[in-house]
């Protein structure tokens, strides 16, 4: 900071740096991929709908990135996102949704909970990074489905996405460095470190507990920035229990291998079978 900035600017730059270790933050440049999300959607809807899709449904939408992303896209796009969080709901609104003006207006918030939300009628409706196995109970789940078929119009399509492999099912943490990470406003975050640590697996009910940290630089820890209690559902389980909700189909989606990187190769291809990789990512996409 150089001695000719203002007060006003010096409180503005000290905003800035609690933004850089804000736990919102970094959740969304390690895990959330919206751009990516949402051109998966268009193609999986254009292929079966030949059109494109314009009302659009987040469920446990946390800070609404998605939301947001999605009405910047077209000028027609409305999204509905939904959480029982407030205070995430209103982070997101200040920091995602404001800062788009009058396109903002295209995003609607309902604090409530995904199972009993009255939301208006969409073309597509998600929930992402696993959200939904919060519902742990068979019959919560089907419900939680229900509820969302429900609220698709005709020819929507519903996208979760699941993880899995046998490398999901240990207990041990797992460290990525995120390198490319930006704030809300375009600053870049300083490379951290994001942990994901699988802290319970009970193979008795697939209960799982899992557990998110964050090292940054300079050494400081945000231990349990977020943990999560869920069932480990697996992907004939979600298949069916769509298919008893009510979707009239369902797809699975899986990545590649790319040999030379050594790594996934990032495009979902429609799958029948699969090799049996130890870990591995999926979106299941119920049809109506
Ligand atoms: C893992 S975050 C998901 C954030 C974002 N959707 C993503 O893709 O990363 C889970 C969110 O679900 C919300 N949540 C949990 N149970 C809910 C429910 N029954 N109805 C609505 N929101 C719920 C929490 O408040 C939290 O913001």
């Amino acid at each position: 900071m150089t001695a000719t900035k203002t007060k006003k600017q010096k409180k503005a730059k000290g905003g800035d740096k609690a933004l850089l270790r804000n736990k919102h933050v970094l959740y969304e440049a390690s895990v959330q991929s919206p751009d990516a999300d949402l051109s998966f959607f268009r193609r999986v809807f254009k292929r079966h709908r030949k059109a494109d899709f314009r009302r659009f449904r987040e469920d446990f939408c946390g800070t609404s990135l998605l939301s947001a992303t999605f009405v910047k896209r077209h000028a027609d796009n409305v999204a509905y996102g939904i959480d029982l969080d407030g205070p995430t709901l209103a982070w997101g609104r200040e920091h995602h949704i404001g800062p788009l003006g009058d396109a903002g207006e295209r995003v609607v918030h309902i604090q409530d909970n995904v199972m009993t939300a009255d939301v208006p009628p969409v073309d597509v409706a998600c929930a992402l990074n696993f959200s939904y196995w919060i519902f742990k109970e068979r019959a919560t789940l089907l419900a939680y489905f229900r509820a969302v078929r429900a609220g698709l119009d005709e020819g929507g399509v519903f996208f979760v996405d699941a993880f899995g492999g046998q490398d999901a099912m240990d207990d041990g943490k797992e460290e990525r460095r995120i390198t490319d990470g930006k704030t809300p406003d375009g600053n870049k975050v300083p490379n951290f470190t994001y942990i994901w640590d699988q802290a319970k697996f009970n193979v008795c009910n697939h209960d799982i507990l899992c557990h998110i940290h964050f090292k940054l630089k300079g050494g400081k820890k945000i231990k349990k920035a977020f943990t999560y209690d869920w069932r480990f559902w697996t992907l004939p389980e979600i298949r069916d229990l769509m298919i008893e909700a009510g979707f009239a189909s369902t797809e699975v989606y899986m990545e590649g291998w790319d040999d030379d990187a050594d790594e996934s190769d990032g495009i979902f291809r429609l799958r029948k079978t699969m090799e049996n990789d130890s870990s591995w990512v999926a979106y299941v996409v119920g049809l109506t």
